[in-house]
């Protein structure tokens, strides 16, 4: 854990991106063997986006839609970025990243641009870097963006009903700035990883290079998510609130200090054993996983996007980000602003 540096760092602005296409639970029954009272009890969502390839939805347009409300709605401009950092494990090709894209497509000056694959804790830990390169003197203007397209790793029957009912396909982002209070910005923030816990969650692409022994090449497609949902819930049940309690620490802060808890969506019932274990009232942390479901990269944003839109997030405030997934990985940034 460790704080920014000499200058002070602004999440001016946020903004989102949606596929067109609606798949509520109710549309799941159709396409597979579940229903939507077993979906709503164990998770808490109720519908999810899904890309429509044929209409050009991809990760490239969907996070250039959520970069350019950000950036609209910041009062700048494509050359006022000098880096772009674009959070995904779903890119559209292996190269180039995504985020050379992006800038190109917002006009920017030849601005430093990279991808960061960190799977649910991607946008915190982006976050985190671009703070730490704003905060240096480094960069001044940076550009933050979480997308994932998951629905492109899901197979939408009854063998991949376990995954397939969770996730859904989003974009968010912000921007972010330099600026002259040094008060303001990072207060406190953790990027962690269990590569021991990897099997748990991951998409193997090659039948001689499977992570996990006892799964079976042949059981499941290639290229679909390999879940162990009950190992992954045990992680973040258990690894959640020890997150939040040593970033609290690191910061000296008691959880009433913290004015909005902006959480990764994996499952409400994650979520709300965090919230029970430090008594954080209901309306400092968001969940919205009912309409969106878990969209990797982009859960963080799509909450953080919420409350700007509704005007919640006020100046003196202070916000925990928190993330947790694949990798293992899970990270804070805690902020002042
Ligand atoms: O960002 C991190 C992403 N991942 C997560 O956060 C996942 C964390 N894990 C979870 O949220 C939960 O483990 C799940 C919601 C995925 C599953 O809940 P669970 O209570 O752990 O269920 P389970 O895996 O133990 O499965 C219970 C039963 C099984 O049937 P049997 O063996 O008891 O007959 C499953 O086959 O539920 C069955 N099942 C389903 N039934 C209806 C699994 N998926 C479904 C489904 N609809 N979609």
């Amino acid at each position: 854990m460790s704080t920014s540096g000499a200058f002070g760092v602004q999440i001016l602005s946020s903004g989102v991106a949606l596929p067109q296409r609606v798949v509520t639970n109710r549309d799941l029954e159709s396409l597979m063997d579940t229903t939507d009272e077993w979906i709503t009890k164990r998770t808490g969502i109720r519908q999810r986006y899904s890309v429509d390839p044929a209409k050009g939805e991809n990760t490239r347009t969907l996070g250039l839609n959520a970069a350019k409300q950000a950036i609209e709605r910041a009062g700048v401009t494509g050359p006022d970025l000098d880096l772009v950092i674009v959070a995904t494990m779903t890119p559209d090709m292996p190269t180039p990243a995504t985020a050379p894209l992006i800038a190109h497509a917002l006009g920017t000056n030849d601005a430093g641009a990279f991808d960061l694959s960190a799977a649910c804790s991607g946008f915190v830990f982006s976050l985190n870097t671009a703070a730490a390169l704003i905060g240096s003197g480094a960069y001044s203007t940076v550009l933050v963006v979480g997308v994932d397209l998951l629905s492109r790793h899901v197979e939408f029957s009854t063998r991949g009903r376990s995954t397939s009912v969770l996730f859904g396909d989003a974009a968010g982002a912000v921007v972010m700035r330099r600026c002259t209070d040094p008060a303001k910005g990072l207060l406190a923030q953790a990027m962690c990883s269990d590569g021991g816990g990897a099997t748990h969650l991951y998409i193997p692409c090659d039948k001689d290079n499977m992570l996990c022994e006892d799964d079976d090449p042949e059981a499941f497609p290639l290229d679909q998510l390999r879940m162990h949902g009950q190992q992954v819930f045990r992680f973040a049940v258990s690894k959640f609130p020890n997150l939040i309690a040593e970033t609290l620490d690191a910061a000296g802060l008691g959880p009433n200090d913290i004015d909005h808890y902006v959480c990764h969506q994996s499952n409400a019932r994650i979520l709300e054993a965090a919230r029970q274990r430090f008594d954080i009232p209901t309306e400092k942390l968001r969940v919205n996983i009912d309409r969106y479901g878990n969209t990797v990269a982009a859960s963080i944003p799509l909450v953080f996007d919420e409350l700007n839109t509704e005007h919640l997030i006020k100046p003196g405030q202070k916000v925990m980000f928190l993330g947790f997934g694949a990798g293992l990985t899970w990270g804070s940034s805690l902020w002042q602003f």
